[in-house]
Protein backbone atom coordinates (compact mmCIF):
# COMPACT_ATOMS: atom_id res chain seq x y z
CA UNK A 1 0.00 0.00 0.00
CA UNK A 2 1.01 3.94 -0.94
CA UNK A 3 1.87 5.95 1.97
CA UNK A 4 -0.32 8.95 2.26
CA UNK A 5 2.12 10.65 4.37
CA UNK A 6 5.87 11.12 4.29
CA UNK A 7 8.12 12.52 5.69
CA UNK A 8 12.23 12.22 5.53
CA UNK A 9 15.16 13.70 7.39
CA UNK A 10 13.03 16.44 8.57
CA UNK A 11 14.48 19.32 10.57
CA UNK A 12 12.91 22.03 12.31
CA UNK A 13 14.45 25.25 14.74
CA UNK A 14 12.00 28.41 16.07
CA UNK A 15 13.23 31.28 15.56
CA UNK A 16 15.26 31.78 19.03
CA UNK A 17 17.05 28.93 17.35
CA UNK A 18 15.96 25.88 19.35
CA UNK A 19 15.56 22.71 17.35
CA UNK A 20 12.35 21.40 17.92
CA UNK A 21 12.42 18.47 15.33
CA UNK A 22 15.71 16.57 14.74
CA UNK A 23 15.66 14.77 11.35
CA UNK A 24 12.83 13.29 12.08
CA UNK A 25 11.77 10.42 9.20
CA UNK A 26 7.78 8.20 9.19
CA UNK A 27 5.26 7.31 7.15
CA UNK A 28 1.89 6.25 7.66
CA UNK A 29 0.25 4.30 4.24
CA UNK A 30 -2.44 5.01 2.83
CA UNK A 31 -5.94 3.75 4.81
CA UNK A 32 -4.13 3.50 7.78
CA UNK A 33 -4.92 5.46 11.22
CA UNK A 34 -1.52 6.00 13.28
CA UNK A 35 -0.83 8.21 16.41
CA UNK A 36 2.00 10.38 17.70
CA UNK A 37 2.58 10.41 21.26
CA UNK A 38 5.01 12.13 23.23
CA UNK A 39 5.09 14.47 26.24
CA UNK A 40 4.10 17.78 26.61
CA UNK A 41 6.91 20.22 24.47
CA UNK A 42 8.42 17.00 22.40
CA UNK A 43 7.47 18.84 19.08
CA UNK A 44 4.03 17.14 18.39
CA UNK A 45 1.86 19.89 17.65
CA UNK A 46 4.90 21.59 15.28
CA UNK A 47 5.08 18.58 13.48
CA UNK A 48 1.62 17.99 12.55
CA UNK A 49 1.78 21.79 11.88
CA UNK A 50 4.44 21.18 9.19
CA UNK A 51 2.88 18.43 8.08
CA UNK A 52 -0.36 20.51 7.44
CA UNK A 53 1.75 23.09 5.40
CA UNK A 54 1.11 25.98 8.44
CA UNK A 55 5.37 25.79 8.91
CA UNK A 56 7.90 25.84 6.94
CA UNK A 57 10.98 22.94 7.73
CA UNK A 58 14.29 23.84 7.96
CA UNK A 59 15.39 21.24 6.27
CA UNK A 60 13.89 17.33 5.12
CA UNK A 61 11.27 16.26 2.67
CA UNK A 62 7.20 16.21 3.49
CA UNK A 63 4.60 14.58 1.25
CA UNK A 64 1.62 14.84 2.41
CA UNK A 65 -1.42 13.55 0.07
CA UNK A 66 -4.15 16.53 -0.30
CA UNK A 67 -6.41 17.80 0.53
CA UNK A 68 -5.49 17.90 4.46
CA UNK A 69 -7.73 17.78 7.05
CA UNK A 70 -6.78 19.72 10.33
CA UNK A 71 -8.77 19.18 13.66
CA UNK A 72 -6.91 21.38 16.21
CA UNK A 73 -7.55 20.41 20.26
CA UNK A 74 -9.92 22.73 21.39
CA UNK A 75 -12.71 23.06 18.89
CA UNK A 76 -13.51 26.53 19.51
CA UNK A 77 -10.68 27.96 17.85
CA UNK A 78 -11.91 26.31 14.30
CA UNK A 79 -15.52 26.42 14.34
CA UNK A 80 -16.37 30.43 13.37
CA UNK A 81 -20.31 30.21 12.03
CA UNK A 82 -23.23 30.33 14.26
CA UNK A 83 -24.36 26.77 13.39
CA UNK A 84 -23.26 23.03 12.55
CA UNK A 85 -24.75 22.96 8.78
CA UNK A 86 -23.04 26.91 8.07
CA UNK A 87 -19.75 25.91 9.97
CA UNK A 88 -19.15 22.61 7.54
CA UNK A 89 -20.28 24.66 4.37
CA UNK A 90 -18.14 27.88 5.16
CA UNK A 91 -15.34 25.55 4.54
CA UNK A 92 -16.15 24.44 0.79
CA UNK A 93 -16.80 28.51 -0.32
CA UNK A 94 -13.12 28.26 -2.06
CA UNK A 95 -14.46 25.35 -4.66
CA UNK A 96 -16.93 27.09 -6.65
CA UNK A 97 -19.67 24.59 -5.79
CA UNK A 98 -23.29 25.24 -6.80
CA UNK A 99 -25.59 25.73 -3.46
CA UNK A 100 -27.24 22.00 -4.22
CA UNK A 101 -23.73 20.43 -4.67
CA UNK A 102 -22.65 22.34 -1.15
CA UNK A 103 -26.32 20.99 0.36
CA UNK A 104 -25.40 17.38 -1.12
CA UNK A 105 -21.61 17.70 0.46
CA UNK A 106 -22.64 19.02 3.72
CA UNK A 107 -25.24 16.51 4.38
CA UNK A 108 -23.31 13.62 3.18
CA UNK A 109 -20.02 14.80 5.95
CA UNK A 110 -22.68 15.11 8.75
CA UNK A 111 -24.07 12.00 8.13
CA UNK A 112 -20.52 10.49 8.05
CA UNK A 113 -19.90 11.51 12.00
CA UNK A 114 -23.49 10.96 12.94
CA UNK A 115 -24.81 14.72 13.00
CA UNK A 116 -27.41 15.64 10.04
CA UNK A 117 -29.96 15.61 13.03
CA UNK A 118 -27.99 18.70 14.36
CA UNK A 119 -27.35 20.54 10.86
CA UNK A 120 -29.33 23.69 12.43
CA UNK A 121 -28.37 23.00 15.96
CA UNK A 122 -25.82 26.08 17.14
CA UNK A 123 -22.61 25.53 17.54
CA UNK A 124 -23.01 26.87 21.47
CA UNK A 125 -25.84 24.29 22.24
CA UNK A 126 -23.28 21.14 21.09
CA UNK A 127 -21.05 19.46 23.85
CA UNK A 128 -16.89 19.27 22.85
CA UNK A 129 -17.37 15.67 21.46
CA UNK A 130 -19.70 17.02 18.53
CA UNK A 131 -18.12 20.32 18.34
CA UNK A 132 -14.78 18.08 17.42
CA UNK A 133 -17.34 15.64 15.22
CA UNK A 134 -18.62 19.13 13.21
CA UNK A 135 -14.55 19.76 12.69
CA UNK A 136 -14.11 16.10 11.17
CA UNK A 137 -17.36 16.76 9.14
CA UNK A 138 -15.55 20.02 7.78
CA UNK A 139 -12.96 17.99 6.45
CA UNK A 140 -14.81 15.12 5.12
CA UNK A 141 -17.24 17.61 3.11
CA UNK A 142 -13.94 19.10 1.80
CA UNK A 143 -12.88 15.36 1.12
CA UNK A 144 -9.69 15.36 2.57
CA UNK A 145 -7.58 12.12 2.37
CA UNK A 146 -5.01 13.04 5.06
CA UNK A 147 -6.79 13.88 8.49
CA UNK A 148 -4.67 15.14 10.85
CA UNK A 149 -5.71 15.70 14.77
CA UNK A 150 -3.99 17.29 17.42
CA UNK A 151 -4.82 16.07 20.78
CA UNK A 152 -8.66 16.15 19.79
CA UNK A 153 -10.04 14.24 22.78
CA UNK A 154 -8.22 16.61 25.56
CA UNK A 155 -10.73 18.66 26.77
CA UNK A 156 -13.08 15.19 25.96
CA UNK A 157 -14.97 13.39 29.52
CA UNK A 158 -13.52 9.46 28.98
CA UNK A 159 -16.78 8.24 27.41
CA UNK A 160 -16.59 11.27 24.64
CA UNK A 161 -12.64 10.08 24.46
CA UNK A 162 -13.59 7.18 23.26
CA UNK A 163 -16.39 7.87 20.97
CA UNK A 164 -14.56 10.00 19.14
CA UNK A 165 -11.29 7.64 18.83
CA UNK A 166 -13.80 4.60 18.17
CA UNK A 167 -15.28 7.09 15.11
CA UNK A 168 -12.44 8.26 13.34
CA UNK A 169 -11.21 4.93 13.53
CA UNK A 170 -14.22 3.90 11.71
CA UNK A 171 -14.27 6.97 9.22
CA UNK A 172 -10.83 5.27 8.04
CA UNK A 173 -11.41 2.40 7.18
CA UNK A 174 -15.13 2.60 5.65
CA UNK A 175 -13.84 5.44 3.42
CA UNK A 176 -9.93 4.73 3.02
CA UNK A 177 -9.14 7.87 4.86
CA UNK A 178 -5.48 7.70 6.65
CA UNK A 179 -5.24 9.78 9.79
CA UNK A 180 -2.31 10.60 12.10
CA UNK A 181 -3.87 11.15 16.09
CA UNK A 182 -1.40 13.06 18.32
CA UNK A 183 -2.53 11.73 21.83
CA UNK A 184 -0.60 11.42 25.32
CA UNK A 185 -3.71 9.05 26.20
CA UNK A 186 -2.61 5.62 26.33
CA UNK A 187 -5.72 4.19 26.26
CA UNK A 188 -6.55 5.61 22.72
CA UNK A 189 -3.88 3.37 21.41
CA UNK A 190 -6.24 0.60 21.30
CA UNK A 191 -7.76 1.89 18.41
CA UNK A 192 -4.90 2.40 15.96
CA UNK A 193 -2.79 0.46 13.43
CA UNK A 194 0.35 2.11 14.47
CA UNK A 195 1.91 4.75 16.47
CA UNK A 196 5.02 6.77 16.77
CA UNK A 197 7.17 7.78 19.98
CA UNK A 198 8.69 11.78 19.84
CA UNK A 199 10.80 11.94 22.29
CA UNK A 200 12.62 15.77 22.43
CA UNK A 201 12.39 16.05 18.89
CA UNK A 202 13.60 12.51 18.37
CA UNK A 203 11.03 9.70 16.91
CA UNK A 204 12.46 7.29 18.77
CA UNK A 205 10.26 4.31 18.38
CA UNK A 206 7.55 2.99 15.98
CA UNK A 207 5.45 0.50 15.31
CA UNK A 208 2.99 -2.15 17.00
CA UNK A 209 0.90 0.22 19.70
CA UNK A 210 0.43 -2.57 21.78
CA UNK A 211 4.11 -3.20 22.46
CA UNK A 212 3.86 1.13 22.76
CA UNK A 213 1.53 1.19 25.31
CA UNK A 214 3.48 -1.64 27.36
CA UNK A 215 6.87 0.64 27.01
CA UNK A 216 4.49 3.99 28.09
CA UNK A 217 3.36 2.05 30.98
CA UNK A 218 6.27 1.10 32.58
CA UNK A 219 7.92 4.36 32.09
CA UNK A 220 4.56 6.37 32.44
CA UNK A 221 4.32 9.11 29.86
CA UNK A 222 4.62 12.52 31.87
CA UNK A 223 2.41 14.72 30.42
N1 LIG B 1 5.39 29.55 18.36
C1 LIG B 1 6.47 29.10 19.00
N2 LIG B 1 7.60 29.83 19.11
C2 LIG B 1 8.70 29.36 19.75
N3 LIG B 1 8.76 28.14 20.35
C3 LIG B 1 7.66 27.37 20.30
C4 LIG B 1 6.46 27.80 19.62
N4 LIG B 1 5.53 26.80 19.72
C5 LIG B 1 6.13 25.80 20.42
N5 LIG B 1 7.40 26.13 20.75
C6 LIG B 1 8.38 25.26 21.47
O1 LIG B 1 8.62 24.12 20.66
C7 LIG B 1 8.76 22.95 21.46
C8 LIG B 1 7.77 21.90 21.00
O2 LIG B 1 6.44 22.36 21.21
P1 LIG B 1 5.16 21.60 20.70
O3 LIG B 1 5.38 21.17 19.29
O4 LIG B 1 3.99 22.45 20.99
O5 LIG B 1 5.18 20.30 21.64
P2 LIG B 1 3.99 19.28 22.02
O6 LIG B 1 2.84 19.50 21.07
O7 LIG B 1 4.62 17.93 21.90
O8 LIG B 1 3.62 19.57 23.45
C9 LIG B 1 8.56 23.41 22.89
O9 LIG B 1 9.82 23.61 23.45
C10 LIG B 1 7.81 24.70 22.76
O10 LIG B 1 8.09 25.55 23.83
MG1 LIG C 1 0.84 19.95 21.36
Amino acid sequence: MADALQVRNLCFSWANGEDVLKSCTLEVPQGEFWMLLGTNGSGKSTLLRLLAGLLTPKSGEINVMPPVGFVFQNPDHQLVMPTVGADVAFGLVEEKLSPSQVRHRVAEALSAVNLLELQRRPIYALSGGQKQRVAIAGAIARQSEVLLLDEPTALLDPDSQLDLVAQVKRLVKSRNLTALWVTHRLDELNYCDGAFLLEKGFLVDRGDPKRLQQRLMQVGLAS
